[in-house]
């Protein structure tokens, strides 16, 4: 039997199959998501995202095994400002954690039975000595002795292995000049990579879904600013405080979009990474949202949006003609890449109005406030052009207009050029606001 559902999603996600293709994401993946058996099934999916074209860079944490390991040997654990001191003894056990995990990683990698989703893949693991540590040094009179920081990142060594199709897989641990081995945070280590590396994209997958208010409602898209003020006013969940501040540093760094996404939820990665709304939360470095002007390739979008509402006689049927030869004056709004609404504005400079027609909005992304803001983006424009208000003609949609502030006027306040178009079958309601 077809499956329309299943067609629907393959469609919605082949612009990001062709967009991700020869990308360099990096994936950082808390101790804890290896740890809990998490792991099995999202490396199908992390398999599946190299077949695909993606250049895997892969980082893994480590904080839960050395917790373990401390504990069995009963050596004490040591903190100062959130960082662990890393002694001697310890950085043997950070050194065992990480061999351990990094073939716990390995294994499930190499899986290919062939009744998984990986069955012929044959993906390859690499690794290696990429980064160089130095110590961190002595902190207010601590001596955090082998906590380490990133000093370099041999790029060229991670691309020549991206770039022959392998995954590059990295531990938290980076080795000096002096031939010692550095214990690193997973995280700090992912933001450089990901800023080193230029990558599209920096992925953490955490014990959440991703970033919840503090008035409990789940957060999907946030500008970097956005993520630093929600971080600022505190409240927020213990693994998005730990991780989001990285996520946002990236972005800043111009890495185009980070996300955060569940380890417990088998497909997060999937569903945020081939969806356009994603089940994560994503901090992007450029607003989603976009009105511009519209140009001649925009004919076809603005149509399929338009022509719904021609049909049922809310819009005034338009021809291709019309709009090719009106086309300066539309706006579009895109969201990512995709154009889901129009406006057209025509301006009566002698009357000193505009009048605002062919507001439309397609069907699947009403409710997101995309009407408003191609309404604030003609006001705008009339604004800058000197002009004292807009007027609108309409016979179905009077309420959505008087909500944000327009009210009904007559024929006589219409500019003349326009009184002498006036439809006297369609009968349209005039509404007009000031500006
Ligand atoms: N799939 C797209 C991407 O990976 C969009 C994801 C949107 N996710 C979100 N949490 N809003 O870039």
């Amino acid at each position: 039997m077809l499956n329309r559902e299943f067609v629907l999603s393959f469609r919605e996600a082949a612009p990001y199959i062709n967009a991700f293709r020869g990308k360099t994401f990096v994936l950082a993946v808390s101790g804890e998501a290896v740890m809990e058996g998490g792991f099995s099934k999202l490396s199908q999916d992390i398999n599946l995202l190299v077949s695909l074209g993606v250049r895997v860079v892969l980082v893994h944490g480590i904080r839960p095994q050395i917790e373990a390991l401390l504990k069995r040997f009963g050596i004490a654990r040591m903190f100062h400002s959130d960082r662990r001191v890393t002694d001697a003894n310890t950085m043997d056990i950070v050194k065992q954690a990480a061999g351990a995990t990094r073939y716990e990683i390995e294994a499930q990698l190499s899986m290919g039975m062939h009744n998984s989703p990986m069955h012929g893949a044959h993906l390859r693991v690499a690794g290696g000595n990429f980064i160089t540590a130095q110590p961190l040094g002595v902190l207010d009179g601590v001596d955090m002795q082998y906590t380490g920081q990133v000093r370099r990142i041999d790029t060229e060594a991670i691309r020549t292995r991206l770039e022959a199709g392998e995954l590059v897989l990295l531990s938290p641990v980076g080795f000096s000049l002096t031939g010692e081995a550095f214990n690193l945070t997973m995280e700090e280590m992912a933001a450089q990579l990901a800023s080193a590396l230029k990558a599209e994209k920096l992925i953490f997958v955490i014990e959440g879904r991703g970033v919840v208010n503090p008035e409990g409602e789940f957060v999907s898209t946030l500008t970097a600013q956005q993520a630093e003020n929600l971080l600022k006013a505190g409240h927020l969940q213990r693994d998005v405080t730990a991780y989001l501040p990285y996520a946002v540093k990236a972005t800043r760094d111009g890495i185009p979009r980070a996300h955060l996404v569940s380890h417990h939820e088998d497909g997060s990665l999937l569903s945020e990474l081939f969806t356009s709304g994603g089940t994560g939360t994503m901090i992007a470095r450029d607003a989603l949202v976009k009105v511009r002007t519209a140009t001649i390739d925009d004919i076809g979008s603005i149509l399929n949006i338009v022509r719904p509402l021609e049909e049922k006689g809310i819009l005034v049927r338009r021809s291709r003609e019309h709009l090719e030869m009106d086309i300066a004056r539309y706006s579009v709004l895109e969201h990512d890449g995709k154009i889901y609404g129009c406006v057209a504005m025509h301006p009566f400079p002698e009357a000193g109005m505009a009048e605002l027609a062919c507001l439309a909005v397609s069907s699947e992304k009403r409710e997101h406030g995309f009407g408003e803001s191609l309404l604030h983006h003609v006001e705008y424009k009339a604004r800058t052009q000197g002009l004292k208000a807009l007027f609108v003609l309409t016979t179905q949609t009077a309420h959505w207009f008087i909500e944000r502030g327009f009210a009904e006027a007559d024929r006589a306040t219409l500019p003349m050029a326009k009184q002498a178009f006036y439809n006297h079958q369609r009968r349209s309601k005039i509404f007009v606001k000031p500006l």
